[in-house]
């Protein structure tokens, strides 16, 4: 069932006129319930797959490089990634993950084996980022790290003794590892068994799949206190042929099901990341609120065999993806980001937020110059995406108890010359949770023109004042930030908001993201 989180009316909205200007006025009333679930943390959690520079040059530049680093990994991204609060962090693919050999990556860096990573461009990489790389980075910034391991070209036992290598307490993996350079087992908590299946990943039918997991999934074993959260390679976009048959074959032998959906409607043609007109950007927005309608469809076939919802739905690919930069490899999937990128970030993780109950993880693609990504960089320069900002003003959000609220939108209605479908695009996307006597509202207005003036009645909740207010915004949607214009795109503190009389007032500009904060 779709739980569009703006849908439930209650609706007070009414247009006048002031001049130019067109103001909408929205009421959203908050129903705070003790039955509201968590939102789980690792919806903010992160993917960096070996693909293009996300991590050779992204995050990693090894230890004799000239750019600052910390046992090889960039100083200026840690900083900036320390910031976001990473949850989780799923490594080495996507479609990688399915090519990769565990071992080509442990032990001296001199003595390991090149590779052709014939999935991204044909780039020859040296295996200097392998195992003990990422669990150190993960360790370093204190994120859970989330494996997706090879079923397409690798065998069980490779699997099995990854996880052996990784986690186990003693025995001869745990003495390779500690000849490597690590005595004490890693923790892993989340284990992918293969990536896209249907696809890149081994070119599956869903029944044969089912049982190649069944199969896989039995041999990883929890070594000493290490407990495994397995998860099946899940269905893309609209395939919920595929999400079926994975519950009906195998949902006793998975903790989480994954789900891909990227806002992009034409492969062939995907679009520039920084020139777009007012339709595309209204499109975009309605393609990537699409989401609403797809995690609602699989969640419903979900819960015919698991009403329980014990099984998890992790969205461990999500973002937009445009045409690669003019001149940049087209393997490497390196483009801009724009505020239009951080609107989309925005409106999927409130609607992520609406689906608490089973979305338990989602990983947006990707970390570091890949795709929407968090950070760019450019030899020793490092800029912070729109999107970075998005994902850092939103982290009180994590593990805080949801709050429903009421409210109808207006819709903004826009044909679009790329297809017949009418997009219906909401003006007015909110959503709010409770953590530690805080709570936190974040809000989106999607208007390119209009203003909107905001009424939020505090009575159900046990806060009057605000903390903090953010907002995010730019003179232009296509604004983005760049090698020597690192701040174009920058939140700024937000002065538009007031408690009066037991009321939050809040006039949110166009095209504007705010975080607010409030407290008793
Ligand atoms: O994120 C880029 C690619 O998109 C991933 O490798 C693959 O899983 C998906 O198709």
């Amino acid at each position: 069932m779709k739980k569009s989180i703006s849908l439930i009316s209650f609706v007070i909205v009414s247009l006048f006129f002031c001049s130019n200007a067109k103001t909408v006025k929205v009421e959203i009333t908050p129903q705070p319930s003790e039955v509201s679930p968590l939102i789980s943390p690792e919806i903010y959690g992160q993917f960096a797959e070996h693909l293009g520079s996300c991590i050779y040059g992204g995050i990693w530049v090894g230890e004799s490089s000239d750019i600052p680093n910390t046992k090889g990994y960039r100083n200026d991204v840690l900083e900036a990634l320390r910031e976001l609060q990473i949850p989780v962090l799923r490594w080495p693919g996507g479609c990688f993950a399915d090519e990769y050999h565990w071992r080509d990556g442990i032990g001296p860096r001199e003595d390991r084996p090149t590779m052709v990573n014939s999935n991204w461009g044909g780039t020859v990489e040296d295996n200097s980022f392998g195992t003990h790389e990422f669990f150190d980075f993960c360790e370093i910034l204190g994120i859970e790290p989330y494996l997706s391991a090879n079923v397409g070209s690798g065998t069980v036992e490779e699997m099995a003794k990854w996880v052996e290598y990784i986690t186990a307490p003693d025995g001869p993996m745990a003495k390779e590892r500690e000849k490597n350079g690590r005595k004490e087992p890693w923790k892993l908590k989340y284990l992918g068994v293969g990536n896209e299946s249907w696809g890149c990943g081994g070119s599956f039918l869903p029944e044969a799949y089912a049982d190649v997991y069944r199969r896989y999934q039995t041999y990883c074993r929890n070594f000493g206190n290490n407990r495994l959260y397995k998860i099946a390679s899940g269905a893309s976009d609209y395939d919920y042929n595929w999400t079926d048959v994975l519950m009906k074959k195998a949902k006793n032998n998975m903790d989480g099901l994954s789900l891909h959906y990227y806002t992009v409607w034409d492969w062939a043609n995907k679009g520039k990341a920084t020139e777009f007109t007012p339709d595309v950007y209204y499109y975009t927005l309605g393609k990537a609120l699409e989401i609403d309608d797809v995690i609602g469809s699989h969640a419903d076939i979900m819960d015919k065999y698991d009403p329980e919802k014990r099984v998890g739905l992790l969205v461990d690919e999500w973002g937009t993806w445009w045409d690669v930069e003019p001149g940049t490899n087209p393997g490497h999937l390196y483009q801009q980001n724009t505020m239009r990128d951080a609107m989309v970030a925005a409106l999927t993780l409130n609607v992520f937020h609406g689906y608490a109950d089973r979305v338990r993880m989602a990983n947006i693609a990707q970390l570091a110059n890949v795709l929407q990504s968090m950070v760019l960089t450019n030899g020793p320069e490092m800029v912070v995406t729109p999107t970075y900002h998005v994902f850092r003003m939103y982290t009180p959000h994590q593990n805080g108890k949801l709050i429903p609220l009421n409210f109808n939108s207006p819709y903004i209605e826009v044909p679009s010359e790329r297809s017949d479908v009418m997009r219906k695009v909401p003006m007015i996307s909110a959503t709010a949770s409770e953590k530690d006597g805080k709570v936190t509202v974040s809000l989106v207005n999607t208007s390119l023109d209009d203003k909107a003036e905001i009424d939020i009645p505090l009575m159900n909740l046990d806060v009057n004042r605000i903390s903090s207010a953010e907002i995010l915004t730019s003179p232009n949607i296509s604004d983005f930030n760049d090698f020597g214009h690192p701040e174009t795109v920058r939140p700024n503190e937000f002065k538009g908001a007031t408690v009066k009389k037991g009321n939050l007032e809040i006039t949110l500009p166009a095209a504007s993201i705010v975080t607010l904060t409030l407290t008793k």
